[in-house]
């Protein structure tokens, strides 16, 4: 996570990133001017700091040059659509934050546009999650559970409107966490037990915000109340069991499982999305039911874009595109040769080895 402290920011210039609050909130767009009133505004907020990139989409500047110009299309088109998201569903929520009520309008649309956007670019959108740096930001999760939600709900061959109350489902599962205070919900380190059970309360105030003051139906206010529940009823807040859980709130969990561990957090290292994968079978049966993850898990690019990798036949390359529906067989560029290997077509050759991204660069 880069922080930048306002001291640091000439006032007159037009900023070259959008600046974010601790929350995942864009306080500050990009392209405006800083100027003594926007910094006595900000101070005045007690705003000292920002945060940069919170969406980690500018990772993938770094990538670009090794895909395809369509490929560079597709992600530039999925920028827009997430970071217009985050915009908007970071707004409702912090409006929600400081005046408890939200505009359903937006939240209707941002499920809307991103259900049409997966709908077009859902490789891209999956493939991304291999190149995108993902700290833990309350409003960001809330769209990435969304997307996943999403992919899940294609693949159980919701319609688009049901993909779109999936969505919503999805965007607003932890608005409950607007009334949670910053002392807890920021904490950088583990909660202790006392703020654990405080933060844990996020699903049964999430459930009323919906319900009683947004006047949300059930299929959309469920899953905040229960993407914390358990097959085996250890979940909270009532421990009941799976099958009494609307299909939502089982979509959240699985979702809201991978997209945690996926993230990184001060305490501990994200799990590549391999790694993830792995993680999920073992909870099967356990915390989350077969057949929901196993759809899950299949959708799931376990070798995204931007994954480097070692072939059996030891080149070394890089993930420059995915093909619909055979996850484990990208397409390669082993740049040391020039070459592209299409692992659909070239069936003999198997990524033998996924290299951390924090090791040094394929040259
Ligand atoms: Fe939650
Ligand atoms: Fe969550």
């Amino acid at each position: 996570m880069k922080k930048l402290y306002l001291a640091q920011i000439p006032n007159g210039e037009p900023l070259h990133e959008d600046l974010f609050n601790s929350n995942g909130a864009i306080l500050v767009p990009k392209g405006k001017i800083m100027t003594p009133r926007l910094r006595q505004q900000l101070l005045r907020s007690n705003i000292e700091y920002f945060w940069l990139d919170a969406t980690g989409f500018n990772e993938v500047d770094h990538y670009l040059e090794h895909f395809e110009m369509e490929t560079v299309k597709e992600i530039e088109e999925v920028r827009k659509v997430y970071t217009e998201s985050v915009k908007s569903i970071s707004n409702e929520f912090e409006r929600m934050r400081k005046i408890g009520n939200l505009d359903k309008k937006v939240i209707e649309e941002t499920a809307h546009e991103l259900v049409e956007s997966i709908g077009r670019h859902q490789q891209v959108y999956l493939g991304l999650e291999g190149i995108r740096r993902k700290d833990f930001y309350t409003y960001i999760h809330s769209i990435d559970v969304a997307v996943f939600m999403i992919v899940l709900g294609k693949s159980l061959k919701l319609d688009r409107k049901q993909q779109e109350r999936a969505a919503m489902s999805g965007l607003l599962h932890d608005i409950g966490k607007t009334r949670i205070h910053d002392n807890i919900l920021l904490k950088p380190t583990r909660l202790t037990d006392e703020e654990m059970r405080v933060m844990q309360e996020h699903s049964r105030i999430g459930h009323e915000i919906l319900t009683k003051e947004l006047r949300y139906p059930a299929d959309i206010a469920c899953a905040a109340l229960e993407h914390h529940e358990r097959m085996d009823g250890t979940g909270y807040p009532h421990g009941v069991t799976w099958e009494k859980l609307h299909l939502h709130s089982k979509m959240a969990a699985v979702c809201d499982i991978y997209d945690a561990i996926t993230g990184e957090r001060v305490y501990k290292k994200a799990m590549l999305p391999h790694e993830a994968v792995e993680f999920l079978m073992t909870i099967v049966d356990k915390h989350l039911d077969r057949s929901l993850t196993t759809q899950f898990v299949r959708n799931i690019s376990v070798y995204p874009l931007g994954t480097r990798v070692t072939l059996n036949n030891q080149e070394e390359g890089i993930v420059v595109r995915l093909h619909d529906g055979y996850p484990t067989r990208p397409v390669v560029k082993v740049p040391r040769k020039g070459t592209v290997r299409d692992l659909l077509i070239e069936q003999t050759i198997m990524i033998e080895r996924v290299h951390d991204p924090r090791e040094a660069a394929v040259g």
